[in-house]
């Protein structure tokens, strides 16, 4: 909307757009979305072809340099990342600190943002080869501390990095990895991980990535900045969605029991989550993807129970004159928590898996913004419609 701003000394128009409908925060190269067709690309590149032929640090390549590396280029990156794996041991002591039933997204957006008193030199931020040590250094272990606010969550041992393994076997490991040495994750299972990865890796300006931006304009330190972006993705109507579809589908329970949830939903009782979308009004091309893999995890690990209501719900909401007349498809957390439980992870630990799929484009749109010359500091107006000037009225008289 555009509206008067109402003030005397200024009796401009502002444009007052409250969720971002409509208004362009940056200029961006990275990612590509038309929401009506169900595009997405990075940096050109559509994300079929980059799931189906992509290794997630190669995207995170793609996406921080705009380009895919040569064989050198990405030997070197990948050498970089998984060398850089291991945590500072004093960083245990941030996440022992935490009650044992403690979220681990609150747990990871704490010990992210800690990670850069460890590395004071990360604040400066105008050399590009201290945002590149920070860009690989966080890549590197984010996943080091999800798996440890895992291990801390479930009461046992940290397992440290096996740099002998790629980097999304390397998570697996740290995370199921106990008494028994020789765990091996089945590459089926790590090649779906892997894809979930790339899919979530950058969505433009989503709601944690404007967080990063927002803070980042500081000129703050990426950590402080990435951290920021953790806690929006923690939110239920962003990347905490897949865990409240989970949630959503046990509760349910059996598909007897959808006609009368959707029915609630219509009434405007709660929300069918992981549906919709801000940019989406088709199908997210996302969640085709993930529909894919779900196949693929579930020759493997047999099939979820769960399944067969989100199939249902998902049918009958296509069909339904509601979700059709307000463009509610299924979003990337429709599907995704069905192979996150799969690959027995607990709920709440799905929106860690997020997080680390979406760093390398946190830190991408991070690194675009701090080079950005056009950048300033994110200060939106606001339309005020609280008193005017008035007299402090003494306690006896109010
Ligand atoms: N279930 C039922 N109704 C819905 C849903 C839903 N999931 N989503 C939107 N609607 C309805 C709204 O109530 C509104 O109806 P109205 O016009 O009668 O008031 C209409 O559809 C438009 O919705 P808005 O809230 O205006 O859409 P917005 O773009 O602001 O919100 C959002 C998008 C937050 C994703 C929303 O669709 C939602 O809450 N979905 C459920 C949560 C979810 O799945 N989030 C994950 C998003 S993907 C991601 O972050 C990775």
């Amino acid at each position: 909307k555009q509206i008067k701003t109402g003030d005397e000394d200024d009796p401009g128009i502002a444009t007052y757009d409250p969720g971002f409908v409509n208004t362009s925060s940056c200029r961006s190269s990275i990612t590509y979305i038309d929401g009506d067709k169900g595009i997405l690309e990075y940096r050109g590149y559509p994300i079929e072809q980059l799931a189906e032929h992509s290794t997630f640090l190669e995207v995170a390549y793609l996406l921080l340099h705009g380009e895919l590396p040569t064989q050198t280029q990405l030997d070197e990156w990948v050498h970089d990342v998984t060398y850089h794996t291991f945590l500072h041991e004093n960083c245990k002591q941030f996440i022992e600190g935490f009650r044992y039933d403690a979220h681990p997204m609150v747990m990871l957006m704490a010990s992210v943002s800690a990670l850069s008193t460890f590395y004071p030199e990360a604040g400066d931020i105008s050399d590009p080869e201290v945002r590149q040590a920070q860009i690989t250094r966080l890549i590197a272990k984010i996943p080091t501390l999800g798996a440890f606010v895992f291990r801390h969550q479930q009461g046992k041992p940290y397992v440290y990095p096996d740099n002998r393994l790629s980097y999304t076997e390397n998570f697996l490991a740290m995370l199921f990895r106990m008494s028994e040495p020789t765990y091996q994750a089945d590459p089926r299972l790590v090649q779906a991980l892997e894809v979930l990865f790339i899919l979530h890796a950058d969505h433009e300006q989503n709601c944690s990535t404007n967080a990063v931006r927002s803070v980042g304009s500081s000129q703050v330190d990426p950590y402080s900045a990435v951290a920021a972006g953790v806690g929006a993705l923690y939110g239920p109507l962003h990347g905490g969605a897949n865990e409240a579809v989970l949630r959503m589908l046990n509760r349910i329970k059996t598909t007897d029991n959808i006609p009368d949830f959707i029915d609630g939903v219509k009434a405007g009782k709660e929300k069918l989550m992981g549906f919709g979308h801000r940019v989406y009004k088709n199908y997210d091309p996302r969640a085709k993807i993930i529909k894919k893999a779900c196949d693929d995890v579930f020759e493997v690990t047999g099939v979820n129970p769960l399944l067969k209501i989100a199939q249902e719900l998902e049918k009958i909401a296509l069909e339904d004159e509601y979700f059709v007349k307000r463009k509610l498809y299924p979003n990337v957390d429709f599907y995704s928590g069905l192979i996150y439980e799969a690959l027995e992870f607990p709920p709440e630990m799905f929106t860690v898996l997020f997080a680390i799929g979406r760093t390398p484009g946190w830190l991408a749109q991070w690194s675009e913004l701090v080079q950005d010359k056009e950048q300033k500091i994110a200060r939106p107006k606001q339309i005020y419609t609280g008193e005017r000037t008035r007299d402090f009225i003494p306690m006896s008289e109010r």
